[in-house]
């Protein structure tokens, strides 16, 4: 049987850090409640002239340096994000040229947060029928172009950042075992941004307004998330046969601690098989669990033959997990 492996894994972070210190200097907040509340101490912020595809295009150039493959093997090529450098044309575009990835299809993904999961469940199906050998799944953000930074509600959760992973077709019983997507429209208004789109587009009054920022009902997005992943990570492992017990490693999206606890409470997982960088990185959405995997596998915590299970929720709302033999 033809599966998707993953054979190369790569991230990268912008190098300026903004810590919950700085933040208290920006709004009413105090790093007591940010610690408490979320779990996140610093998170990191791209620099004047650093956007969403620098960040891709490092992670990229990484993850086929570690899958020793060449960008010009690459078929297809998928970036997750929601903070793409332009409405279109696709970041993943730009991307193609900076890694000069000639032969591959190109587009982005819009699944926010789910926004990875999203886009490895679609780059898996092409190498599963066939239709691409090696692709590359990248989920990039720059969220701090898009927080209101006088926001105390939403601006300290986001950072800045990206991680790949190249996908090649394989035979055997490694690679991604299967993967569960889900989404709830009902919800879109709990989280989203509201601006740079065609209800409000940019002007000088919806700037005024502040009309162009992320916006974000924090209580509802909690609870919804607590539940969906705990639902959807569990339909991972029983599509599969799989128990809790198989599980090596477990790596939620990164947006709360108390999330991320209460999703591994669910599902009868620990904290020592549960990998977290929230503290360091904040939530950067769709780039969160790609960062962590590669962080994960590259600090030894991943070998061959391990279950890894991703699990993800974001805006949409949209959810998702992934079951993966490495
Ligand atoms: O990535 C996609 C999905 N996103 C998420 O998963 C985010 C989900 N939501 C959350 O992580 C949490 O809801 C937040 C971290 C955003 C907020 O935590 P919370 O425990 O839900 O706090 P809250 O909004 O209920 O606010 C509790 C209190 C309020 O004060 P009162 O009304 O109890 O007096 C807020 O005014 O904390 C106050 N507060 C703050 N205080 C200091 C809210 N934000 C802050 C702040 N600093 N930054």
């Amino acid at each position: 049987m033809i599966r998707a492996k993953i054979t190369g894994t790569g991230s990268c972070l912008p190098e300026k850090v903004l810590t919950n210190f700085d933040l208290e200097k920006m709004v009413d907040t105090s790093d007591e409640w940010i610690v408490t509340r979320t779990g996140i101490r610093e998170r990191r912020i791209a620099s004047e002239g650093e956007y969403t595809s620098t960040f891709a295009t490092q992670a990229a150039l990484r993850a086929l340096e570690a899958a020793g493959a060449k960008a010009e093997e690459i078929d297809l090529l998928i970036i997750g994000t929601l903070t793409p450098d332009f409405p279109f044309p696709a970041t993943a575009c730009i991307v193609q040229q900076n890694i000069k990835a000639v032969n591959a299809a190109c587009f982005d993904l819009s699944a926010a947060c789910s926004g990875f999961i999203y886009a490895l469940s679609t780059a898996e199906k092409f190498i599963r029928c066939g239709q691409a050998k090696k692709a590359l799944v990248i989920g990039a953000e720059v969220l701090s172009r898009v927080v209101d930074w006088s926001d105390r509600n939403t601006c300290l959760l986001f950072g800045d950042g990206a991680g790949a992973v190249v996908l090649e077709a394989a035979e055997g019983d490694h690679g991604v075992l299967s993967t569960h997507l889900h989404s709830d429209g009902n919800y879109w208004e709990l989280l989203y941004q509201r601006g740079c789109g065609s209800r409000n587009p940019a002007s000088q009054k919806n700037l005024d307004d502040r009309l162009i920022y992320l916006t974000m009902q924090g209580n509802e997005v909690f609870k919804y998330a607590v539940r969906a992943m705990g639902e959807v990570g569990l339909e991972a492992l029983t599509t599969n046969g799989l128990t809790i017990g198989d599980v090596s490693l477990f790596i939620p999206h990164q947006a709360n601690q108390r999330i991320i606890d209460s999703v591994g409470k669910r599902l009868g997982i620990g904290a020592d098989r549960t990998y977290v960088n929230l503290g360091r990185y904040g939530n950067t959405s769709a780039a969160s669990i790609p960062i962590a995997l590669d962080e994960a596998f590259r600090a030894g915590r991943i070998k061959d033959g391990d279950v890894v299970l991703l699990d993800a929720f974001g805006g949409g709302l949209t959810w998702g997990a992934a079951a993966i033999r490495w």
